[in-house]
């Protein structure tokens, strides 16, 4: 039986994880009798909003570690009784149903992208316009920020050989596709549909003259058969590849090979960046809770230890974009 159609009786549950539950679907219930409901969220509603589910990660962990442990009684009653509530919410909902298999489908990030509430309720409107600012949201956007920068960047140092690594439709490249022309971009993700998102986007900005068609590779497949044909990459054969939104899957031993593969990908004095939530992240618990969404977190140390010992690397650093949920790794190749 699903552990969601029979959540524990209420006197089961600590009575502070109950009542701070109670609170919680309580004035999600009061807000949406409301006129508050109709404008846009307002600060001190959110603030409120995020207070009470702080209360819940407070009241259903242990000391020292807050949030609800996975498949947990806790967990179960926190889905049955709020989920609902908040998979109102468009993104929300896309998110919890995965309906291409997993979370960050690319049609989920356009959603993030676009930054428009949508839904036919007034409710969902507002259950939406919160969601799409929650901060590992706001992260997302803020790493495609900085990868459009770093494209940029690069270009102007004279990379013209780009590779992106589960590129979904490929924002960043989109963003500054009609600033500049590299000479080759090559996109790798496991759904076509991505892929075709990209095609239009970039056609849609007039980055794509029928002539300079072929500098667009779209590579269908997945990363474990880049490891696997080892011929697919060339050797020093981009100046600059990244990947964010992919690391946050891949279990130790698998980033490392990946990673080693890429670097060898890259060319004397090219780029590599790879993009990772960190466990630290304030969204996490209503990611892991809320959505069923398992990340595998990365800190900056382990980051670098991904580029340890790998031949050539003149310089590796992190940065972290603003919100401070997520961390790229950026290492460059000796000339
Ligand atoms: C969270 S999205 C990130 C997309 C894009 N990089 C962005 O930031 O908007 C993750 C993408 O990784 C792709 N993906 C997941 N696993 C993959 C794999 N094993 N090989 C290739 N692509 C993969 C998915 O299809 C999806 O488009």
């Amino acid at each position: 039986m699903n552990p969601l159609s029979r959540p524990l009786p209420v006197s089961e549950f600590p009575r502070s994880f109950a009542s701070a539950l109670s609170n919680l679907t309580a004035w999600l219930d009061e807000l949406e009798d409301s006129n508050r409901v109709t404008a846009p969220p307002t600060s001190s509603d959110s603030t409120l909003l995020d207070a009470l589910l702080i209360d819940i990660w407070l009241a259903g962990g242990t000391p020292g570690a807050p949030g609800l442990a996975r498949a947990s009684p806790e967990q179960s009653r926190f889905r049955a009784e709020a989920g609902p509530r908040f998979w109102r919410s468009a993104v929300l909902r896309r998110c919890w149903e995965k309906p291409r298999g997993y979370a960050g489908d690319f049609l989920m990030m356009e959603a993030l992208y676009r930054r428009t509430p949508t839904g036919d309720t007034p409710m969902e409107r507002w259950l939406d316009a919160w969601a799409l600012e929650l901060p590992g949201f706001q992260a997302v956007r803020n790493r495609r920020d900085l990868l459009s920068g770093m494209l940029l960047a690069e270009h102007a140092r004279g990379a013209r050989r780009v590779m992106n690594v589960a590129s979904g439709s490929a924002p960043e490249l989109v963003a500054v596709a009609r600033e500049v022309s590299f000479e080759r971009v090559t996109l790798l993700d496991q759904d076509q549909g991505a892929l075709d998102a990209a095609l239009t986007h970039f056609t849609r900005v007039g980055a794509l003259p029928a002539t300079r068609h072929d500098a667009l590779r779209l590579w269908c497949g997945s990363v474990l058969e880049l490891l696997r044909k080892r011929s697919e990459l060339s050797p020093a054969s981009q100046d600059f590849i990244y990947s964010i939104g992919l690391y946050d899957y891949l279990t130790e031993r698998f980033a490392h090979n990946l990673t080693a593969k890429l670097w060898a990908g890259v060319a004397p004095g090219g780029l590599l960046v790879l993009g990772n939530f960190n466990a630290h992240n304030p969204m996490r618990h209503f990611t892991e809770s809320a959505l069923d969404w398992y990340l595998i977190y990365r800190d900056p140390e382990d980051l670098l230890r991904l580029v340890e010992g790998l031949p050539g690397v003149a310089e590796a650093q992190v940065r972290t974009e603003d919100t401070g949920c997520l961390h790229l790794l950026v290492a460059r190749k000796a000339g």
